[in-house]
Formats: C-alpha cells, structure tokens, sequence
C-alpha cells in the first residue's frame, strides 16, 4: 500500500510529532508497504523526484528523531520554512497526500488534532487514519468534551471556564485546581495550583496557549489510560511519576514515568475503566483508534480525557498497551489502517 506518514506540522507538539512519524514510517516499511514521512509544515520540495508516485520509492528515514526538552515555539517553527508559501500545509503536501492510499495521521496538536487537516483531506477526498473532523475537534476542546461526557452520565472531575482577561469565576470546588488551556495538549501551559495568586499567575501561562483555560478539580489518585483500538479496549496502563505529575518532561523524556500494563487493580476497576473508555469513545464521537485518560482515587474512576490521535512514540502508552496482548508496533499501525479501511472511504 502506498502510505503517507503525515507528521510534524505547526504546533508545540511538533517534536513529539516528527518521533511518532519517524517511528510509524519505519515500522510500516518493514511491513512491506511503501510509507513515506512528510513534513505537514515543511512539505516537500520533490527535488529528488520525477513525479509525486516516486515519492513513495524514497529510502526510509533516520530511525527515530530524538524529542528535545525544550518545547519549540510556533516563531521557531515558521524559521525552519524557507520558501514562501502560506498556510499551514507545505509544498506538494496535498498532492502526495492524494496519490496515496491512505494518510496516517501522525500528527499531535493543534490543527493535526483539532480536526482541521482532516476536514481539509474529507474536501480533497483524502482518506486517513483516526477519527473525523469533528469528533477530533469536540476532543481536542477540553471544555466541549466534559460538556459531552457529563450529558453522557460519564464521572469527570468538576471544573469552570475562564476566557482570557475575565474574572475567575466562583468555583464549587478548593484547591488545588488544574490550571489547563482548553484546546492543548502534552500537559503544556498546564499548572497545578495551590492558592489564589499561583492560580492568576498560571492563568496568565494557559492564555498564552488558548483564550479559553479550564479550571478542573485537582483529583488524587492513581493515573490510567485505556486505548481503544477498531472497538476494543486494550488493557489499561498505570502510570507513575517519581516527583511532581505527569507534565512534558515525564512524558517524554528516559525513565520520566513508569508504566504498568496491565496495572495492578482489582479486575472490576478495570473492567469499569475499559467499559468507561468504550463509553468516552461513543460520546465523543471518536472512531478506528483513540486513548481515554483516567484517574481512580480508589472509591471512583474519573475520565480525565479523550485523545483522538494518541501518541505513538516509542515512550507512548497505546503502543504499550498493545504489546501487553501480543500486538507489536508494526501489527498496531497496520491495524489501525485496516480498522480505518473497513469503515470505508472517510
Ligand atoms: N483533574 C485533575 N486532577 C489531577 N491531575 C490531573 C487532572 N487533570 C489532569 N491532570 C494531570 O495532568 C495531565 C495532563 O492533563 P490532560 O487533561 O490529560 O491534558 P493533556 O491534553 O495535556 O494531556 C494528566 O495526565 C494528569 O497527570
Ligand atoms: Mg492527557
């Protein structure tokens, strides 16, 4: 199959981006499908080819990009574009994105996960992986999601919204509050805060990210996630941070967390917990492939959130959880493809 591995793109998730796609693109080559990596923001100047088919013939990448710590700001990314287009697609993107069979979404973050990009390909009858425009977009909002989940009868943690500049509303919930930008992602711009003044302070932060923040009630307990592959829920996975929480830097860097998977709860907990994540899935929407994040304070099991495009670097979590029952890397992304395939053209 000719595969286009979409990565990269125009967010602060771009680094974490280009690793899941370095990592995507080898491991559907070494399936036999001829997958190649392009760049959403930089596109490709086809310099190399004849035509865009040749595109696919191309040696596979560098085996993985390395996720640095500092969190690239969307000025530093626009430096990397040398040519003069406009817009968030690059050169030829389109175009090769259209002589594929199917795009597999490795993007995280903004547009790639907003639903945006894959509005633009259901316009140009581009097919990809993952779930549609507007279960992506309901997602990717934290405050439209819980709106959606306590319709559904499915237990959150409380919370309030608060646009940039306006007063912060009465809570009827104390601290701590989980200071989050409504529309974001990777724990970035996120706080936990303990008193009023961190909390005008950490506002300040999250409106640099989005002009909508959520104030959420800080949940003690247990962290866990479920992925949720073409209607099956993979076992959960714990997740564990020796100091502080799981912000950027213990998601994404060596021995930041550890994982446990299948965790070490009482089966029906888990049980709950994957029923509850087949549950988010339908209420938001989401289709061929997503992850529901949880916490469980020991009485009742919180969804946290639903990401429509998880994370599919080597320290992500669905990866893991797939493995626990004998899924490899490279038979997960071929599933999510077939999945994806089966519910027919997007
Ligand atoms: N209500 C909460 N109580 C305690 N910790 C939380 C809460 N919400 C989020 N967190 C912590 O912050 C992390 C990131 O929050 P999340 O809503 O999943 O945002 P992101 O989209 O950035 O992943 C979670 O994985 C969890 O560790
Ligand atoms: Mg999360």
């Amino acid at each position: 199959m000719k595969i286009v591995v979409l990565a990269g793109g125009r967010s602060p998730e771009r680094n974490v981006s280009l690793s899941s796609g370095a990592k995507i693109t080898n491991a559907l080559r070494e399936k036999g499908h001829a997958a190649v990596l392009i760049d959403l923001f930089l596109g490709d100047t086809l310099s190399d080819v004849h035509t865009v088919a040749e595109v696919f013939q191309r040696p596979a990448p560098a085996a993985d990009y390395a996720i640095s710590e500092e969190i690239i700001t969307n000025d530093a990314i626009d430096a990397l574009r040398t040519d003069a287009t406009k817009g968030l697609f690059g050169p030829n993107v389109l175009e090769i994105c259209t002589a594929a069979d199917i795009v597999f979404l490795g993007l995280h973050g903004e547009a790639g996960e907003n639903g945006k990009v894959q509005a633009t390909f259901d316009l140009f009858g581009i097919c990809y992986t993952g779930s549609d425009f507007i279960s992506s977009g309901v997602t990717m909002n934290k405050r439209l999601a819980k709106q959606l989940l306590l319709q559904n009868k499915i237990t959150t943690a409380r919370y309030a919204t608060v646009k940039v500049g306006q007063a912060t509303p009465k809570l009827d919930f104390n601290f701590p509050i989980v200071v989050k930008p409504a529309q974001g992602g990777s724990s970035i711009g996120m706080e936990i805060v303990y008193d009023q003044e961190t909390l005008v302070a950490a506002l300040t932060t999250a409106w640099q990210f989005d002009n909508e923040v959520v104030l959420e009630e800080y949940i003690a307990g247990r962290e866990f996630s479920v992925g949720v592959l073409n209607g099956q829920a993979l076992p959960a996975i714990e997740i564990t941070v020796a100091d502080g929480w799981y912000d950027y830097e213990h998601k994404y860097q060596d021995n930041g967390a550890t994982y446990q998977t299948p965790p070490q709860i009482p089966a029906a907990v888990h049980q709950q917990m994957q029923a509850m994540a087949l549950q988010t899935m339908a209420a938001l929407g989401l289709t061929n492939y997503g992850r529901i994040d949880f916490l469980w304070d020991g009485t009742t099991i919180y969804v946290i959130e639903g990401n429509s495009l998880p994370g599919m670097t080597p320290h992500s979590l669905l990866p893991q959880e797939a493995a626990a029952v004998g899924i490899s890397y490279a038979d997960l992304c071929e599933q999510i493809i077939a999945g994806k395939l089966a519910q027919g053209k997007v």
